[in-house]
């Protein structure tokens, strides 16, 4: 609550600047026409957008069928996303992008590549034979487990070329939770590397693809980049060198013509049981959500270098590393490696060096680099910067206000915007050049949006309040199921209001309408602007064989915005020291994936309990957090005082 508060009392307005707006994609004009028809007709809007951003092989003349919670959008069109990322700017009125830069990679070490549209279509086409060559067919799901180098982009275009929905696995999750993915995906082909560059040193990738695939699997082939050049040994007739495979591709591969609502990708994200969701997302609605909102809100012109520093492994890297932007026919920056390797300032460099005129970022980084200090950015010519933007959680004011300053040199929009991997595409966010910012929000719904802030009781509730954040109406990006899972998927979102998306998030609308999101309401932790179950750290814990019970919650941290806590209670007759404590945490890494990795382990003979069996986690977290100040609460006792202390207010 204080948090909330304090955030709250933020009252700073920052007004478009008047050269912004003249130059806007959307002009003031231009968006409260788009509100207007958004508000009144959503459909009408979308429509209008699907056939304003997209190229269609059979337009649609359909735009929302919505029997909750299965929506369809477009459903008669027929389109495919390869085609309108790469295809459309190298023929037509647009062929002159063909030696346009489409991708500008650079790797961790210093080496880079700059891909032309013209290069990467042929790129594509070629790996999509490869893919078909392997067995490959419509509707199979291909698995990339890989290091952010052009190959998977290559990989995840070529997928949507012959319409095989990818299944990216990010590079930094364990072979455990890779095995769990590709089985719940019953992936076919998984396409890796040896290695990726990561602080100075490869990061070996193909080790943890053999050992996923020990045993029964349902993949049959595995495809490998020679990334980090490391030795691997080669499964015969399984494992094949990219490089070899791409020889003798043809570089001719039509782009099938897919209905709307074909599945696109799945991407795995974390809730509240110890079982992650494959978020299905399909392709016309997917596609005219991510490429509408970067040409809003992004403001993609023909000569920006766009940059986001999100991994492909996550939502932000799907739709605004790769799809919203190559739909725009931009050029998009990637980089593989830690944002402070071999000094301090390599963003700001990269940033200076290649030009980079729109950055989008996340808070946890920013917060970084404030501490690591201003000498850093002040190195370098950062003038080329137009526009900002933040992703993945909410920015505490100070560090907008230092991105602004610093970054921004007080002359850059900041679009600070909510989304999720379940909404595919942006959501609530500033128009840069109408919308004035307030840091620390959101701002307003992007047109033909609907969310809203629900009270308890599932009563909308009118701005200024706090509550539940939801959207009352289907968007074309949203989630279309969890695979495999349609109980699940219903009750998830669909279970807690009748026809309305529950987020999981809790927001604060002011009385100006903007949305202040104050982050989840469920037992999801948002780490660096990751999401992490509690119930999958606990999960991890207990599969050690020293732990019998454990609890996971969150506490406030400057830099991650919430860090791990895990309480444990050893099975008898374990040794509890600091030994434990750090094999449980490399377990726990080995299990998850050092992201998961908990920032403090605190032993207890016993977890604070309802009566009804029920482990008292606000409690937790405020021990955690360090509010509780009822002795030493490291031990049985208190915890259990603690625990008698809270029993009724808990029951
Ligand atoms: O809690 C919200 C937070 O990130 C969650 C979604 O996480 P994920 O699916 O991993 O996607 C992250 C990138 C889109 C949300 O439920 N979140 C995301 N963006 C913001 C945010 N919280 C506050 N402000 C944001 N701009």
């Amino acid at each position: 609550m204080a948090d909330i508060e304090s955030l709250l009392k933020e009252t700073r307005v920052f007004k478009p600047g008047r050269e912004f707006s003249r130059k806007a994609n959307w002009n003031k004009k231009t968006i409260s026409e788009y509100r207007k028809l958004g508000e009144k007709n959503p459909e009408r809007f979308w429509k209008k957008m699907a056939l304003e951003n997209v190229s269609w092989f059979t337009k649609p003349k359909k735009s929302l069928e919505w029997k909750a919670p299965t929506a369809k959008w477009f459903a008669d069109g027929r389109v495919n996303v390869s085609y309108n990322c790469l295809d459309r700017h190298i023929e037509g009125k647009n062929a002159w992008r063909k030696n346009k830069a489409a991708i500008i990679w650079e790797g961790e070490p210093g080496d880079t590549r700059v891909i032309t549209y013209k290069q990467l279509h042929r790129e594509v086409c070629k790996f999509a034979n490869v893919l078909k060559s392997l067995g490959v067919k419509r509707g199979d799901r291909v698995a990339l487990y890989m290091p952010l180098i052009p190959e998977l982009a290559i990989a995840m275009l070529s997928c949507t070329r012959i319409g095989a929905p990818h299944s990216i696995v990010f590079g930094g999750f364990s072979s455990e939770a890779l095995r769990d993915r590709l089985d719940d995906a019953g992936a076919k082909v998984v396409v890796t590397a040896d290695g990726g560059y990561r602080r100075g040193a490869p990061l070996p990738l193909k080790p943890a693809v053999d050992a996923a695939l020990e045993g029964s699997t349902s993949v049959e082939k595995v495809v490998v980049v020679g990334r980090s050049r490391a030795s691997v040994p080669m499964r015969w007739q399984r494992d094949f060198w990219w490089d070899d495979l791409m020889k003798v591709a043809s570089p001719d591969c039509p782009p099938a013509k897919l209905p709307a609502e074909h599945p696109l990708f799945i991407l795995y994200t974390s809730g509240t049981t110890g079982k992650p969701k494959g978020i299905l997302h399909t392709t016309g609605g997917y596609l005219t959500h991510v490429a509408t909102t970067s040409k809003a809100i992004f403001d993609l012109k023909e000569d920006d270098t766009y940059w986001c520093t999100a991994d492909i492994g996550w939502i932000t890297g799907h739709s605004y590393v790769i799809y919203g932007i190559l739909a725009n026919g931009a050029t998009t920056l990637m980089y593989e490696g830690v944002p402070t390797h071999p000094e301090p300032d390599r963003w700001w460099d990269i940033i200076e060096r290649w030009g980079v005129t729109i950055f989008y970022t996340a808070p946890t980084a920013i917060r970084t680099f404030i501490r690591l200090g201003e000498e850093h950015p002040k190195k370098h010519d950062l003038s080329s910067l137009r526009l900002l933007g933040t992703v993945g959680e909410p920015i505490n004011p100070e560090a907008w206000t230092w991105y602004n300053r610093v970054i921004g040199k007080k002359n850059c929009p900041i679009v600070d915007t909510w989304w999720q991997t379940e909404t595919g595409g942006i959501m609530i966010s500033p128009l840069p050049g109408a919308v004035s910012t307030k840091p620390g929000s959101a701002t307003l719904p992007f047109p033909g949006i609907n969310p809203e802030i629900y009270t308890e009781e599932g009563e909308p509730a009118d701005p200024p309040s706090g509550g539940f954040l939801v959207v009352r109406r289907p968007w074309p990006g949203m989630l279309r199921g969890i695979w495999g899972d349609k109980k699940r998927f219903k009750e998830t979102y669909w279970g807690n209001y009748p026809n309305t998306y529950f987020t999981g998030d809790g927001a604060h609308r002011d009385k100006e309408g903007y949305f202040w999101i104050m982050g989840r309401v469920d037992d999801v932790m948002n780490i660096s602007g990751h999401r992490i179950g509690t119930m999958e750290v606990e999960s991890a814990l207990v599969s050690h064989e020293t732990v019998a019970e454990s609890a996971v919650v969150g506490r406030p941290d400057e830099i991650t915005g919430t860090a791990i806590v895990a309480f444990v209670t050893p099975k008898a007759g374990t040794n509890v020291d600091a030994t434990l404590k750090k094999t449980l945490t490399k377990h726990v890494a080995r299990e998850i994936g050092p992201i998961a990795k908990p920032a403090d382990i605190r032993f207890t003979e016993a977890l604070p309990k309802t009566r009804s069996g029920k482990i008292m986690r606000r409690l937790l977290r405020d021990l955690a957090a360090g509010k509780e100040t009822v002795g030493d609460t490291s031990t049985l006792e208190d915890l259990n005082v603690l625990a008698r202390l809270r029993e009724s207010d808990e029951d």
